[in-house]
Parts: C-alpha cells; structure tokens; sequence
C-alpha cells in the first residue's frame, strides 16, 4: 500500500503521534500532461487525476483525515450529505475503522457507481425526497442532537486533508502552477486548495500561488448568481447544489488570487466530458470535466496565457456514473456470430 497521505504530509497536518490513521493507501495521484488538449489552448495543461483515489474522487484526502479524527475523538458513527462522492469515501473510510456510517442522500440523484459503494461499504443509506442542501441541513441538526461525527467538507479535517493536492502538483511541478481549473459543489475543495498553496509557500516549498478558477454548471450556479438556487439541475450530479457551505470562503479565495468563479454549460462539461476521453485517455465524471470545459472557455476567449502552466482538477472516476457514459456514446451495435457479419461491419 502506498505511503497513508497522513504520513506523507504529517508536518502539515493537525495529527499527533496518538491519532489511529485510517488510510486504504489514498493521495499521490497522477498529473497527467494533456497533449491535444493543450495544443488547442496554447497553454500546458494538465490533469490532477483525482479519480485514482482508493474510492474513485478526491473526497478520500479528506476522508482519511475526518475519520481517524473521529476515531481519536471516540464517535461511534460518521454522517453525511451527500451528492453521492463524500457517501461513498465516508461508507468505505468507516467499514475500514469500524464505524457506523449513515448518508443522506437525494433520492435517485445520485450516480450509480457511487451508491453501489456506499451500499456494499455497509452504510445506512438514507433517500430524501429533497436535495443536497435539504439533506446537509438536516444532518448539520442531527450532529447538535446525537454523538455522530460530520464528515462534509464543514468539518475542518476535510479541508485540512483535502489541502494534500496543492503540495503533491508543487511538489511535481518544482513551483505552483499559474492557474488551477476546479469545479465547484458545496465549495469546500477550492477552498481547501486555496489554503493549502498558502501554506505551503508560506512555508517556504513554493515562491507563489495559482490563480484560481472555479466552475460550477449553469443550472447550479448561486455562486455566479449571486444567491442560492432553488432547484439546482445539470447533468454533473456531484455539483447538483443550490447553496454552498463555504461559498464566500470559497468566493473570497478565488478572488485573492486573481481569479474567480464562472458558470459552463452542460454542454460545454459533455463536450469536455467526450474529449478527454476520447483524445487523451482520461475518463472522469461529468461533475469533473467542468475543470476542463471551463479551460477551454477561457482559452478561447483569451482568457488563459499562452504557454501557462494550468492544472485541471477531475475530482472524480468517469466509472462513477456508467450511465451518463453510455448516453454520451455510440450505440452498441449487436451482429450475429459470424465471420462475414464481422468483417461486414468493421470494413464494410
Ligand atoms: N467534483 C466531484 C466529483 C464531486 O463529487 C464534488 C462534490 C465536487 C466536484 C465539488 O467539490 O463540493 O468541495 O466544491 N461532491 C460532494 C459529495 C458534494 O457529496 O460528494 P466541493
């Protein structure tokens, strides 16, 4: 098992020699250069391929971090909110130390990867006739009522975790990037980048920060708006929010480093979607490909330098959610058994 992303980032992380690490060998994800893609831009673009965490999404950085924290603390249950990501990394980082484990998710809204791990993980997994908003609300309740750790991003040992990802791309790249493209949900992981290139240039490991670029998708988008959206819909699940928890953390971050939050289309995060997978080999969710469509936005408008150094963040596995890949691709076509019918479809 690789290194426990604890161990690795000890120095940087509120751990004591006394904290049990619950680790499944998270963290130290590939950054993979994106050839087509940067030669469509202009700039050097690469990928943070977040979705080779033990779970399949970035959330497990944190996760690893919330729950030896709980488990030090001596709760004997986690709890989320979730769009379907932090249930499944909460489901497995539980199973792993032991824990009860209880996720409240909007009913069929989530992908079909992601339930399938919370479920086989052995959590309780609760449906809401609500949204992600409704179900953080009630949890947020729940944990002032009961002696149940909260594991969303709220909880500041996510973001500490989470911060992880800054020191690995400064730790490849010998010096920050120029820009970091990032999607953007309940806004805890741009938040959690933010502070963890600060610290690590405070700290003397880099000479600056990025600018940073969050996306959300246009039909859940209350941080370009201005104000929470009621009924959130786009086809990236995982940033299905209307009313981020750390929305002006979040705003405020962007903002210092020059950068700021815009909104794509769900067609631009599908097309992004196709051309990752089909032109670089990098498979992500759709939530993910928000990163690389807004990329591609601010390229052609001439809103990324030529020749930039710019990290796009796939937060989460393209296998997370098969249907929306199935959707998004050519009809299976079905041929009897034969040689000729083979030969027939393949060179006509
Ligand atoms: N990308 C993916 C794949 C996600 O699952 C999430 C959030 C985000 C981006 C946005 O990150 O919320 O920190 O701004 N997923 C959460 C969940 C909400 O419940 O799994 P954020």
């Amino acid at each position: 098992m690789p290194q426990p992303l604890i161990d690795r980032y000890r120095d940087f992380l509120p751990v004591s020699s006394s904290t049990p690490v619950v680790s499944l060998g998270e963290g130290a994800t590939p950054l993979v250069e994106l050839p087509h893609l940067s030669a469509r831009t202009g700039a050097r673009l690469l990928a943070k391929v977040e979705g080779a965490n033990p779970t399949g999404s970035f959330k497990d950085r944190g996760m690893t971090m919330a729950v030896s924290k709980a488990v030090e603390q001596g709760a004997d249950a986690v709890i989320c909110a979730s769009t379907g990501n932090t249930s499944a990394s909460a489901a497995a980082y539980a199973a792993r130390a032991g824990l009860r484990a209880v996720v409240l998710i909007p009913e069929g809204k989530i992908a079909a990867g992601k339930l399938a791990q919370a479920l086989i993980h052995g959590a309780q997994v609760l449906a809401l006739d609500a949204g992600f908003d409704t179900a953080l609300e009630i949890v947020r309740q729940i944990v002032e009522r009961h002696n149940v750790s909260l594991v969303n991003s709220l909880n500041e040992y996510r973001i500490d975790g989470q911060r992880t990802a800054a020191y690995e791309i400064c730790d490849e790249l010998g010096d920050a990037p120029d820009a970091l493209c990032i999607p953007v949900g309940n806004a805890g992981n741009v938040s959690a980048y933010s502070l963890g290139f600060g610290a690590y240039r405070d700290a003397g490991r880099t000479r600056r920060v990025p600018t940073l670029f969050g996306f959300q998708a246009t039909g859940a988008a209350p941080l370009v708006l201005g104000h929470p959206v009621e009924d959130p819909e786009t086809v990236a699940s995982a940033i299905r929010i209307g009313n981020p928890a750390r929305g002006q953390q979040a705003l405020g971050a962007m903002e210092s480093s020059g950068g700021q939050v815009e909104a794509v289309s769900d067609e631009e995060i599908l097309e992004a979607y196709r051309l990752l997978a089909r032109r670089e080999g990098v498979f992500c969710e759709p939530a993910s490909a928000a990163s690389v469509a807004g990329a591609l936005r601010r390229a052609s408008s001439g809103g990324l330098r030529a020749g930039a150094t710019v990290v796009c963040v796939l937060t989460g596995h393209g296998l997370k959610d098969p249907t929306t890949a199935i959707q998004e691709s050519a009809a299976v076509k079905a041929l009897p058994a034969r040689l000729d019918a083979v030969e027939e479809a393949l060179f006509g």
